[in-house]
């Protein structure tokens, strides 16, 4: 196998986050959080990496990843919604809004378009309970979401 110019980029970037909170007790949540903030995501290559520089076999390493919802393999779409699905929301109506994500992106939650242009994911809580249901679209929270609100949200993302 030959490693690209892009994974050299990736592998550096990583190292340099981990060289930056190596200090921190238990810092391997503190590094997922930067590895995602700055490539957009955490490359699966980052799993044997951060275990090898933390000490820690790939399975705690793997499981910390996908335990945390807010970890993605894959760089989100250009547009990033994220419906909740609490308790709250739940109960105000988030099941309508995410059969209608499904429904309009022919995707199922946590999946992006293969065009790049649009991910759906479900979050639970968005701290905006009493005005739910909540949907968080590139990080904008929007209460009272409805899904003729949401679709035409999503009609704007996949199309742009
Ligand atoms: S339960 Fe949806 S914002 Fe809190």
């Amino acid at each position: 196998m030959t490693t690209s110019v892009s994974d050299v980029t990736t592998e550096a970037a990583i190292s340099a986050i981990v060289a930056a909170h190596r200090h921190q007790r238990g810092p391997l949540l503190e590094i997922l959080h930067a590895i995602q903030s700055e490539l957009g995501h955490v490359p699966k290559e980052a799993v044997p990496l951060l275990a090898r520089e933390l000490n820690l076999s790939r399975a705690d390493v793997h499981g910390v990843v996908t335990f945390y919802h807010d970890f993605r393999d894959a760089p989100a779409g250009r547009t990033t919604v994220r419906i909740c699905r609490a308790e709250a929301c739940q109960a105000l109506g988030a099941s309508a809004l995410v059969g209608c994500a499904e429904e309009r992106t022919g995707l199922p939650l946590g999946r992006t378009s293969a065009d790049g242009s649009v991910t759906v994911e479900q979050v639970f809580c968005l701290g905006n309970c009493a005005l739910g249901p909540s949907v968080e679209v590139n990080g904008e929270v929007l209460g009272r979401m409805s899904a003729v609100r949401l679709r035409s949200i999503l009609d704007e993302a996949v199309t742009s």
